[in-house]
């Protein structure tokens, strides 16, 4: 009945042999959460997969009463205004991601990398220059590098350690997963951290620090030194007492490992002091860190969650309820209150010359709340969130990710080989991602200000960006949602210079618009951006799918005003002029086939018109090996990928997980 769904089902049976033969039965996906807590009534929730497709809907907060005024007006500065942040580089939201599940994100091994990743990559890429990942969390503090493991693996964890409060196991890992990073560098221009082993001050692993530095060269721009060393004393890591004094001295003792190792090139690009946020930074700033080491950091960098989700994963801390939190995320309060506490850091950090770094967050720590961090509220919560970062004059924000069994995830690996091509969960964080390159764009010379509009109605937050003196894009959002009556979207009415700030006008005639959009702030999966979306779970291939719609609206040239609709929920992007457009899209975009390279040849290219032209792969499904391996170089676009198998996500995680779902 459907002849063409058996020869897919069964090339993906075959391959799922052929790669994983020998390490099928290792291929587990680690408890990170740990055992849910039963002795609170109504706590444990009733869907017990895994979170990252946990199906629960929350309701939406309620509509503020009364509600804000749904028409206002917006008369930006023509001249850049006083409070722009500093300039801010098109990779600026990226991606934590926990090492230990590095083998099942980023690929198998050097030679075999997940598509669905390189093409969220390209994607960022394509509309930043480049993307920042760290490599690291909790598992980084006790890696430690091998020449070898068994069967071929580049990464393996050890459950030994069961005093670990964080349940993260040790992991060993080899050469080859740098070399997997370097790989992934060379096709998608990812940039990396990573972190140095900071267990044992009188043993520092400093490997990872070598090979780093040897196979990344330009591509690994800082190691991390201490995660979250405030909860040391928490985790069992340090003594009860250890104090910023305490981490001051182990820095000093780490930077003079690294100037000892002759293997270390560069002992200069240490980043610290990446606090979790029990102490405050300045106890930090106060023991001199920032001028002590100030030759050898290239950033300083914190870590922060808003809130947590731990008693719900693991027994301990406060019981936050989901649905009461929600509101909590949908008022531009949230990123203000966040970023408060670290204007003075950012102030620090601009003395000594460093960029300021949001080293890993995302919306609650121990996972995220299901049913906000997976719908579209996220999606606004963290863009809003990321600009505001960004007007406060950090330089990089990254996003954490880590592994199947949490909320939170930007993008989560398929379990399942139902589908041969498009396989992947990509979540509200990823949109955020994804629109925020856009927001900042590949010149590198976006200055961010918050614009408070509507007498600072935190429910419509807006950002203008300003580039070489000019205004040229402008984020409008809405976080209100399930309105009948339509009542809440709004309406801004936008000039820029002109009678209001007394300059001369700069309103253009007409202004592009894009638009990010779901029926809910609860809605999963079906989000557009431009009419362009990923789909729900297990739906995507890495590749944006339908047709891109960017809207034009004329403006009223006498008035010198363009009005801007913003539906409920909702985030508008205006662009004032096409270069503001041009330089946040590359429409040449170059993705990968989700199909395999083969070795056969070594220098497989592909063919971006077939990729083009595809639809998300479903025109080559009978295709096994390579694509064809002509390149087309009317377009200018090819891309190499030598000696390189590149294999689909699909097969990952395979059977394991599918029993559980
Ligand atoms: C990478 O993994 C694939 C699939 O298991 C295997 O065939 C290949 O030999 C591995 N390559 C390296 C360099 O280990
Ligand atoms: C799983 O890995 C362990 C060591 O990492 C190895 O001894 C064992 O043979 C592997 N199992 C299979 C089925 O490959
Ligand atoms: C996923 O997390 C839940 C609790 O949030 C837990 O009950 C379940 O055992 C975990 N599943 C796996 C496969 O780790
Ligand atoms: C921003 O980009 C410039 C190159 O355009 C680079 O020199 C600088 O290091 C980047 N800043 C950060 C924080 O990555
Ligand atoms: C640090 O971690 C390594 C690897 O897990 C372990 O072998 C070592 O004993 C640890 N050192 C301390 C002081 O905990
Ligand atoms: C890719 O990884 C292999 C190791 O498997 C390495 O030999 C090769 O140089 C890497 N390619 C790039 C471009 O880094
Ligand atoms: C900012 O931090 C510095 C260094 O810790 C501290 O001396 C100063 O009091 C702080 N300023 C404010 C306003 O918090
Ligand atoms: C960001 O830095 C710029 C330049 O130092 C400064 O003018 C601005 O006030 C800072 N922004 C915030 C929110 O502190
Ligand atoms: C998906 O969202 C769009 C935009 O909000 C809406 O028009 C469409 O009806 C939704 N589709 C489904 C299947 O819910
Ligand atoms: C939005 O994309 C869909 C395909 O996903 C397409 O059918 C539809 O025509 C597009 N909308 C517009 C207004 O072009």
């Amino acid at each position: 009945m459907y002849p063409s769904a058996i020869p897919s089902f069964l090339q993906v049976l075959l391959l799922f042999l052929l790669f994983f033969r020998t390490a099928e039965a290792n291929v587990t996906v680690y408890d990170y959460a740990g055992p849910v807590t039963t002795s609170v009534s109504g706590v444990q929730p009733a869907y017990t997969g895994l979170q990252a497709y946990n199906p629960i809907v929350l309701n939406a907060p309620p509509l503020p009463t009364p509600s804000p005024a749904n028409t206002f007006n917006i008369n930006l500065r023509a001249a850049p205004p006083p409070g722009l942040s500093i300039k801010i580089n098109g990779s600026f939201f990226g991606f934590s991601i926990e090492f230990s599940v590095l083998n099942q994100v980023l690929g198998y091994n050097s030679s075999v990398l997940m598509v669905p990743f390189l093409n969220l990559m390209a994607n960022i890429r394509d509309r930043a220059g480049a993307i920042h990942i760290r490599v690291g969390g909790n598992t980084q503090e006790t890696a430690s590098m091998v020449d070898s493991l068994p069967n071929g693996e580049i990464l393996s964890k050890d459950n030994s350690d069961t005093n670990n409060p964080t349940k993260t196991p040790p992991l060993v890992f080899t050469d080859d997963v740098i070399y997997m990073m370097a790989n992934i560098s060379a096709l998608v221009n990812v940039y990396w951290f990573m972190g140095i082993p900071f267990n044992d001050t009188s043993d520092f692993r400093l490997q990872i620090a070598e090979k780093g530095q040897a196979i990344l060269g330009p591509y690994l721009v800082g190691l991390q030194v201490g995660n979250e060393p405030d909860l040391y004393a928490k985790h069992f890591r340090r003594p009860a007492n250890y104090s910023p004094a305490g981490y001051f001295s182990d820095f000093g003792l780490l930077v003079n490992a690294v100037k000892a190792d002759p293997l270390i090139t560069n002992p200069n690009m240490l980043i610290g002091p990446n606090l979790a946020g029990t102490w405050t930074p300045e106890m930090i700033w106060d023991t001199g860190f920032q001028n002590t080491y100030q030759s050898e950091l290239s950033a300083l960098a914190v870590e922060r969650y808003p809130t947590d989700n731990c008693f719900s994963r693991y027994g301990y801390g406060v019981f936050h309820d989901a649905q009461q939190e929600f509101a909590n995320y949908m008022t531009h309060a949230s990123a203000q209150n966040i970023l408060k506490s670290y204007l003075n850091s950012s102030t620090v950090a601009q003395s000594v010359n460093k960029p300021l770094l949001m080293f890993e967050t995302n919306s609650a720590s121990c996972g995220g709340f299901p049913g906000i961090a997976d719908a579209f509220g996220a999606a606004l919560w963290g863009l809003d969130y990321a600009l505001q970062l960004a007007y406060s004059n950090f330089s990089i924000a990254m996003f954490h990710s880590s592994g199947q069994n949490v909320s939170y995830q930007p993008f989560t690996p398929a379990p399942t080989a139902q589908s041969f091509f498009h396989q992947w969960t990509i979540g509200p964080i990823y949109y955020a991602a994804l629109i925020a390159a856009e927001v900042i764009s590949s010149s590198n010379n976006a200055q961010v200000i918050d614009l408070l509009p509507n007498n600072a109605s935190p429910s419509s937050p807006a950002y203008a960006i300003y580039e070489n003196g000019n205004m040229v894009r402008v984020a409008l959002f809405n976080y209100l949602s399930d309105d009948p009556t339509g009542n809440s979207a709004y309406t801004a009415t936008i000039s820029v210079g002109g009678s209001a700030t007394g300059e001369q006008n700069e309103t253009p005639a007409s202004v592009k618009v894009k638009y990010l959009l779901a029926d809910s702030v609860t809605t999963k999966g079906n989000i557009t951006w431009a009419n362009q979306t990923f789909g729900g779970y297990f739906a995507s291939d890495g590749r944006l799918q339908g047709d891109e719609v960017i809207e034009t609206v004329n403006c009223d040239t006498n008035a010198n005003t363009c009005q801007i609709k913003v539906p409920a929920p909702g985030f508008a992007l205006v662009f004032f002029t096409d270069n503001a457009l041009g330089e946040s899209e590359n429409t040449a975009q170059q993705t990968f086939a989700t199909t395999v390279q083969t070795r056969t040849r070594n220098t497989a290219t592909i063919n971006l018109d077939t990729l083009a032209t595809s639809n998300g792969g479903r025109g080559m499904t009978d295709r096994m090996g390579s694509t064809s391996p002509e390149s087309n170089l009317a377009r200018g676009k090819s891309q190499a990928l030598p000696s390189l198998l590149a294999l689909a996500g699909f097969i990952w995680g395979g059977l394991t997980i599918r029993r559980m779902l």
